[in-house]
Formats: structure tokens, C-alpha cells, sequence
């Protein structure tokens, strides 16, 4: 277990940023997937999700129509619409996801301080099912295959994330 999730184990609410490149393809299914889970499981109350992108000339947009066909295949309705990091993400939020590598050294970039940073992880160390991905990879020049797997890791990612903030 990461020492940022450790801390957060008994917080009363827990925030989450998801944050990929355009925040239009992986963070806001993450997102989608993520508040899925903690709705089903009735602990919405518990936990604050949002997502954003390293990069903003997507902002205002919906989710990639392909996404939300996929996704919404699997039962998510994806609405969120997109909008860059910001300074204040970095104290508003407990745990900052980044999807790949270069989200995750842009995010430490961003920062404007060291708590900031520490809040910075990668979601693909919370994959359980799928332990030889070391990234989310961004499926925005990939076909229907390239979403299907984003969709299987964001699964199992939010999935360990959830267990591992409840402490299973
Ligand atoms: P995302 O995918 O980072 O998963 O939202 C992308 C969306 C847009 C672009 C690249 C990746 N783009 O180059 O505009």
C-alpha cells in the first residue's frame, strides 16, 4: 500500500482527481467508472470525484464520443465535460491519478508545492488483475480495442483503489 492512501484511510471524505492529457477519453472514465463503484456500494457520501486534463484545449467538451459508446456499453454514462488542472486542484483534492507517465511528471511539474506532489500517484499501481501495465494508455489514436483495454484497466484500477482507501 502507497503512504498517501495509507493516511487517507480514515478520513471522513476522501477526494479524487482523475487526470489524464485531454480530459476527455481516460480520466473521465475513470471518473465514471470510479463514482459507479462507490454509488453501487452506497458510499457516495464518502467520496468527492472529479477529473481534468494536463492539457486544456479540450476544455468544455464532453467525453470522446467513442468513450462514451464504450463505457456507456458497459453500463457508465459518462457527462462530465472537460477542464485543465488548476493550482487550487492541489490543495482541494486528496489524491491526484494520473493515467500515464507524462501525466504524472506534468502533474509533479504543476504543483506548486511538495504536499502537492506526494498527492500525485498512478493509477495503473492500483491494477490487481492486470499487473504487467504500467500506464493507461491513451487510446485516442487506437481503435475499439485501445478503449476496450482503457476501460479493463480503469475496471480494475478503481476497483483497488476503492479496496485498498477501504482498507479490504
Ligand atoms: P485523454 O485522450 O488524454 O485520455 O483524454 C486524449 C485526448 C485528446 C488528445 C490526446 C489524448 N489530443 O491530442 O487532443
Amino acid at each position: 500500500m502507497q503512504n498517501i492512501t495509507r493516511s487517507l484511510k480514515n478520513k471522513e471524505k476522501i477526494s479524487i482527481l482523475f487526470v489524464c492529457l485531454g480530459n476527455i477519453c481516460r480520466s473521465p472514465a475513470a471518473q465514471g467508472i470510479m463514482q459507479h463503484l462507490v454509488d453501487t456500494e452506497g458510499l457516495s457520501g464518502q467520496f468527492a470525484i472529479d477529473s481534468a486534463g494536463t492539457y486544456g484545449g479540450h476544455a468544455g467538451e464532453l467525453p470522446d464520443k467513442r468513450m462514451r459508446v464504450h463505457a456507456a456499453r458497459r453500463g457508465y454514462s459518462l457527462e462530465h465535460r472537460s477542464r485543465p488542472v488548476s493550482e487550487s486542484d492541489f490543495y482541494d483534492f486528496d489524491l491526484i491519478v494520473a493515467m500515464d507517465d507524462s501525466n504524472y511528471d506534468t502533474l509533479r511539474c504543476l504543483s506548486p508545492d511538495t504536499d502537492g506532489q506526494d498527492k500525485v500517484v498512478r493509477m495503473a499501481s492500483f491494477c490487481r488483475m492486470h499487473p504487467y501495465y504500467d500506464a493507461v494508455p491513451d487510446p485516442y489514436y487506437e481503435g475499439a480495442s485501445g478503449f476496450e483495454l482503457v476501460l479493463d484497466l480503469l475496471e480494475d484500477a478503481c476497483r483497488g483503489l476503492l479496496d485498498e482507501l477501504s482498507g479490504k
